[in-house]
Formats: structure tokens, sequence, C-alpha cells
């Protein structure tokens, strides 16, 4: 059924019809656009626009439209149009002339902008629930490995040491951000475009706060065209979700490294990890490499939106029924990556040896060493410089800081005395590290209980 019915004389040619619907991805909205419809009845009920007993109808149709939907008695058409069309005729064969009053005073084009709002502020929900949970799991390994040293690197390179338990608290910041974006962005989404019509309003008497009210939102949008225009909040949101990406990216890229045998840093559960069909010894980081390639199609569907929307006029135009595959692919794919993600973390084992051993080779203590010279009176610029001609010589020998003899170190700077070898002891190295935000053992606590205090 095409709600569009009088001026045509003919359906839709049916492969057209496949090109134009959008069921086969707004269908997962019928809950919403019901909702909506609600609301909408009963506003109209108010405003006495409809009958006491056409509200009921309505309600009671709707209402067993939903619960038949949900139980799976009623399929949903796949040759309908798109939801909004679907419930509508659904409801109108059910209760007949009240089903077709449902659409006084509103267009698909606010009805679509409103459910998506709807759909998107669970989904919303649902990921900052995701987020807390794995903020939650990285408090905990942070705590555990509080004093793991390890390598900190800059170019790939070792260059100062930290502590296991610091790395990813780093992340756990990142991800307490992309809550905080999640949350601003969705209060700015939570205005009502209902009402709004077509886009010019109505002639009718309706009352646009009391539907937005009734569906929970901070108040109605204030003008129409914008109301019906407007996507910003999916742009905004995949924005949201893009940076998120790039965090889990980019912990994902560090979890391959970690657990190739040139690292060994952690061990991933068996059963989060993959095997060859050909090497019997491999034992793949696979989760990590697909959240890492699945970025990239988060970040499509930003492109996809933008691109979509950037040359429409005002108001409503076909190409932004388009947003939905965008904005649903985007929030399906970053769910997937953190239900995997989550309790793959969780029973990661990190391996502090191997760490440890890392850090005790390329040293990573020399900036210490140059300090030690500071802390004889010496300029930091020509302890550097003392400190890089040690270094040198060390390679030269095939040693390391804390093999090379005191001689050696007297020779290239006579300020050098027993205690250096104190001062580049890596656990002094780490646990000194005490200024704001550093690798220390008991910053790293202080930093999870922190962060374990904001992460609600
Ligand atoms: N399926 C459409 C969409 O997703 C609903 C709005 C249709 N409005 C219209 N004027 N054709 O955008």
């Amino acid at each position: 059924m095409q709600l569009w019915q009088g001026r045509f004389q003919k359906a839709l040619d049916p492969k057209t019809n496949d090109f134009n619907s959008s069921i086969k991805f707004d269908s997962r909205m019928f809950r919403e656009d019901i909702e909506g419809s609600l609301a909408h009845a009963a506003m109209l009920h108010a405003q006495e626009i409809i009958s006491a007993e056409d509200l009921k109808a309505i309600t009671e149709g709707l209402t067993a439209i939903k619960a038949e939907i949900e139980s799976g008695e009623l399929e949903i058409d796949p040759n309908a149009e798109d939801i909004h069309t679907f419930v509508e005729g659904e409801l109108t064969a059910r209760v007949g002339a009240a089903g077709k009053r449902l659409h006084t005073a509103r267009s698909r084009n606010d009805q679509v902008a409103l459910d998506i709002r709807l759909y998107l502020r669970k989904a919303c929900d649902a990921l900052y629930g995701q987020l807390t949970d794995l903020i939650a799991v990285l408090c905990n390994k942070a705590e555990q490995y509080n004093s793991a040293v390890m390598p900190g690197y800059t170019h790939m390179q070792r260059a100062q040491p930290i502590t296991f338990g610091h790395h990813l608290m780093a992340y756990a910041e990142m991800l307490l951000r992309d809550k905080e974006r999640l949350l601003d962005a969705k209060k700015r989404m939570n205005y009502s475009p209902l009402g709004a019509c077509a886009l010019a309003g109505t002639t009718y008497n309706t009352d646009r706060e009391m539907t937005a009210k009734a569906l929970g939102f901070d108040g109605a949008m204030q003008n129409s065209l914008d109301a019906v225009s407007d996507r910003d909040f999916c742009m905004e949101l995949t924005s949201v979700l893009s940076i998120l990406m790039v965090h889990l990216s980019r912990f994902s890229e560090e979890i391959v490294l970690w657990c190739s045998w040139e690292f060994k840093f952690v061990e991933l559960d068996d059963a989060f990890s993959t095997g060859s069909s050909i090497m019997p010894q491999k034992k793949n980081p696979d989760i990590t490499e697909l959240i890492r390639g699945k970025s990239g199609r988060v970040f499509g569907d930003l492109m996809t939106l933008l691109t979509a929307m950037k040359g429409l006029p005002l108001a409503y135009n076909k190409d932004m029924q388009e947003d939905k595959e965008a904005i649903f692919d985007a929030f399906d794919t970053v769910e997937m990556c953190l239900t995997a993600f989550i309790p793959m973390l969780d029973t990661m084992t990190a391996l502090p040896e191997n760490m440890r051993k890392a850090a005790a080779g390329g040293f990573i203590n020399a900036t210490d060493c140059a300090d030690y010279l500071v802390s004889k009176g010496l300029p930091f610029r020509d302890a550097y410089k003392a400190t890089g001609e040690i270094v040198a010589l060390c390679i030269e020998k095939g040693l390391t800081l804390e093999t090379l003899p005191l001689e050696s170190y007297k020779a290239i700077c006579d300020l050098f005395d027993d205690g250096v070898y104190k001062a580049i002891d890596l656990d002094k190295c780490v646990n000194d590290r005490t200024s704001l935000g550093g690798p220390a053992p008991k910053n790293v606590l202080a930093q999870v209980e922190r962060v374990r205090g904001l992460n609600r």
C-alpha cells in the first residue's frame, strides 16, 4: 500500500519500489515509530483535533501492533515503502477511519526525524554502558599491573620506562572523553522535531511542547524547516563514534604488537584468539585486527553522512533516507567491536618479565643517567651530551648502562661515582616519576581511583 494514493493512476514499478523503499533498514525503528504515534495521537485528542473514540482505537491498535511485531506474530511487509507507511497501513486495516486520522498535523518528514532520535537515544545509552564496562576493566588491569615496568616508546623506539598500568590508564582517559562527547551529543539531539510536519508547521492548534515532554525531550525544536532538515545529530554522533574507533584501533594495534614473539608483552585467552589453517603454531589476535579494520567502516559512515547532507537545499530531500544505513552501521559496528573487545581485554594476561626484559635494553634509563649528572651540578645540555657519549661507548662495547664499569663513566665525565648505578635502576626510575600524571605505581593507583570515581 502506498500512502500517496489519489494523484497516481498506477502503482510504483516493482523494482523501483525496491530502490525507493527503506523498509529493509528502517523496520528496526518500529517501537519508536509507534511510541511517537501514541504521543502524537494523545496530543491530537488533548487539543480536540480527534475524538476520544479515535484516540482509544489508535492506542489499542498501535499497542497490539507493537506486541505482535515483537512476538513475531505480525511480519513486517518487505515491500512496504518504509516503517511509517507499514505501521499506519496496518493500523488503518485494523481500526478503519481512526487510523486514517492519525497522520493529521504530521508528516513522515517530522516522523522520521523523530524516530531516528528516539532510536539513537537508546543506542547512546547502551553504548555508554559498554564504555563504562570497558573503563572498569581497564582500571582493574591497571591496578593489577601498577608496578609492571615496561618501555615507553616514541617513534616506536624505546624511550623511557613506564608501567603497564600507566599505559592502560592512558586509554581509560581517552574513553572517559568519549563518554563525555557521547553525552554531549545526546544532549544536543534531545529536542523534538514532531509537529514540524512536512516543513511549514500546520494550521491545526497543535501542542508541540506536549509531545516533546511526553517523549522525554528537553523541548521542541524551534524552527520547523530546521526540525525536518537537521541531521547534525547523525553526523555528530558518527564523529563521536569515529574518534572512539580511533582509540580502539590504536589500542588494538598495540595489542597486535604486544602479542608478537618480538614483544610477547601479553597473552590473549584462547577463547579470544584464532588459529591458522596451515601453520599449527599460530595464535592470532584476529579480534584486534578486525577492530582496527572496522574503524574504517565507521569513518566511511561519517563520510557518507557528511556527503549526503552537504548539498541539500532545505527542507527534506530523499537523499536523507541514506542517513539510517550509515548511522545504524556505525552504532552496530561499535557495539560489536566492544562486545568482543571487553571480555578479550578482561581475560588478557600481561607478561611483566618480558616487559621488564625489553625495558632493560635500549638505554631507556639514559635520561635518568643525564638527570643524575644534573643532580651533581652539571647543566642539563652538558649532561645530555656526556650521556650520549656513554651510550655510544656501550653500543661499541656491547654493554648496557648497568654493566659499563665506573672507570668508563668517569673517563667521560668525572662527576660520576657509583651512585649512578642506583640512579639508573629501572624500578627507581619508575618509582621516582611521581610528577602529576606520571607512571610511578602510586600515581597509577591514584589515577585508577580518580577514573573509577568518574566512571559512572
Ligand atoms: N523513508 C523516508 C526516510 O527515511 C521517510 C520520509 C519520507 N518522506 C518523504 N517526503 N518521502 O527518509
